[in-house]
Order: C-alpha cells, then structure tokens, then sequence
C-alpha cells in the first residue's frame, strides 16, 4: 500500500469530503448570496434615455424618468439593497445640490420608497460629484496652498446627510475620508431624531486606480490635484487598523473597505482585530469592468469568475459587499444557468 492510501493521510480524507456533491454543500464554508450584495446604481437628469458607461458595460446613468423601470427590475430579481449615487445637473463650490430637497438624490430617494418601501437605500453621502472642483469636500487657501477645509465640509455633510434621510434613506456611507465625519453625523442625527440610522464609515478607503470607471459614470474626477491626501497610501495596510479603530470610536455601525479584490489581506486584518464589528467591502468601478473587458474578449468565463471574486471578498471576511455585479448574480442563481 503506498503512503498515499494510508487512512490517516489527510489528502485521501478530503478527497473522501469532495467526492460527494451534498457533503461538499455541508462542508462548505463560505456561501455567497444575493442577501449579501449590494447593487450600487448611477441616477442623472429628470427625463430622457439612460446613458451608457461606456466603461462599465450593462450601468448606465439613468435618468428619473426611468427609474421606476430599473427598480421595479431590481425588486423583482429580489435584491433587497442598493447604493445610489446621484450626479447633479449643476455643480458650484459648495455642492449644493446635495442638499437641495430638490436635488436628484432626494428626488431620486422619494421615488424609490414611494414604489418599492421595503427595498434598503443606503445613500452614498460625499461631495465630489457635486462640487465645481471635484473633491470630496470643501476646499479653500491654508496659507497659500488650496486644500480641504476639513471642518467646513463637516457642516455641509449633515446638511447633505439630513438632507437624504429626511427624503427616506435608510442608511449612510459617508464616503469622503472626512476626518470626524461618523462622530459628527451621529450626533447631528441623533439631535435631528434619526438615532434609528445607520452609518456605514468609509473607514479604509485608498487613493485606488480601481475608481476610475465610476469617475466618468458619476463625472466626479477632481480637476486638479488628487485624493490622496484624504484617502490611503495602498502601500499600508497598519494604517487600516489605525482607521478602524478610529471609526469604531466615533460611532461607525458597520465598517467599509475599498476598494476589495486588490486589498483581501486588509479585509481580513480588520475582521479579525474587530470580528465584533459587521464588515462592508466594495468591489469597485475598475474590478468590475476589468472582468466584463475580458468576458467580452471570450477571455474568461465570468459567471465562475464573478462567484469566485465574490466569494474570496467574503472569505477574506467580508460580511456583505457592495458591487456592480448584482443583478447578474441574481439572473445566474435565478436561472442557474
Ligand atoms: C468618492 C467615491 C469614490 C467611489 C465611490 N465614492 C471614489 C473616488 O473617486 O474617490 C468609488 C467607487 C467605485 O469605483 O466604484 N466619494
Ligand atoms: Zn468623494
């Protein structure tokens, strides 16, 4: 009998676990599904068609006019979550639009819960979309040098935060990287009677080439400079738990990673040093679409690809993850095709 046969060999033991379809299912470790995504969307203008991305095949900037169509869409493949991000008709220097109750994120809020009010909204909650200057918050001269005026950007957050949740929101994501932007929103939530919404922090965001797809989809790229004074260095991963920890402090419900598939390792840090803590990852803009650029090449075969991207992000610890993916997903375990 060769050593390979021997009963206490553990290789002949998992393959005895792998031979058996129903106990690889009772075995299986991590399973991804639909409860587990988000599906993030792209909302613009008030009529006419939806806009392709033309680099994020099948998402398009839609426009209220045919909102009811995509939600009713998403409702019925049963995704029950989605991330919106609005793109405003007109942009000035301090974002105005954000909190304008008739901005596209309120419009686009009311609509959503007027026709499907059990489906989550979690509203993206930032300014580059919205400023002139396309950054994250508000800037101004510190002594020569325009930077973000930190504390000014607090105040128009809780007016764009209020702003949403008073529309019907369900939950925040601050997405800024604003230094006491959690403890800040909670607070003026908590004084504004909205002590029943979450805040899902940014808590680890890099200064990612992973975002540029959804830079031209929300026409939000900076016009000069870059973030990576307020976002994260991606040579660092102690860093993450520095934020973390910083977020946990100041009230963060849930904790969010980006961008995910190129920081699995920094997933899994900040699961296990807070493994109390529930955990989002977002698969962003360019993970999406370097997949769907191969798929369309015949390079790979994305559903198998898609699960399996998916689920790394969930075993490196993710509890949920936000994505462009989701309603493939759903059509894929819906058919099982
Ligand atoms: C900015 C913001 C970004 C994303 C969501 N909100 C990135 C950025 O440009 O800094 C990226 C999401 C994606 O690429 O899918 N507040
Ligand atoms: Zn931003």
């Amino acid at each position: 009998m060769s050593h390979i046969m021997s009963p206490t060999f553990p290789t002949v033991r998992l393959r005895r676990l792998r031979q058996h379809p129903v106990i690889r299912d009772l075995i299986r470790e991590t399973e991804l599904n639909l409860d587990d995504l988000v599906h993030a969307i792209f909302i613009k203008g008030d009529k006419g068609d939806k806009q392709p991305v033309l680099s994020m095949p099948g998402h398009y900037q839609i426009p209220l006019s045919k909102l009811d169509e995509e939600i009713e869409e998403i409702v019925n493949l049963g995704i029950k979550s989605i991330m919106i991000f609005g793109v405003p008709s007109t942009k000035d220097a301090y974002g105005s639009d954000s909190f304008d109750d008739q901005g596209i994120m309120q419009k686009a809020i009311r609509q959503i819960k007027k026709l499907a009010p059990d489906l989550l909204i979690i509203s993206d909650i930032c300014f580059c979309q919205y400023t002139d200057h396309g950054h994250c918050g508000f800037m101004d001269d510190h002594h020569g040098c325009i930077d973000l005026n930190n504390d000014k950007t607090l105040e128009l957050l809780v007016k764009q935060s209020i702003s949403h949740v008073q529309a019907g929101a369900n939950m925040l994501a601050p997405s800024g990287m604003i230094d006491g932007a959690v403890i800040t929103l909670r607070r003026a939530l908590d004084e504004a009677g909205f002590e029943h919404i979450p805040l899902m922090g940014h808590t680890v965001k890099y200064s990612s080439a992973m975002y540029g797809p959804f830079r031209q989809a929300t026409e939000g790229a900076p016009k000069y400079g870059d973030r990576s004074r307020y976002q994260m260095d991606p040579a660092n991963g102690n860093e993450a738990l520095r934020e973390a920890a910083v977020d946990i402090m100041e009230g963060a419900d849930i904790l969010l990673i980006k961008p995910a598939h190129t920081y699995l390792d920094i997933i899994y840090r900040v699961k296990q040093t807070y493994p109390h803590i529930p955990l989002c990852a977002y698969h962003p803009s360019a993970e999406f679409s370097m997949i769907k650029a191969a798929a369309e090449k015949g390079w790979i075969n994305e559903k198998r690809v898609v699960f399996e991207v998916l689920t790394s992000i969930k075993r490196a610890g993710a509890d949920f993850i936000v994505n462009y993916y989701t309603k493939e997903v759903a059509r894929w375990i819906i058919n099982k095709e």
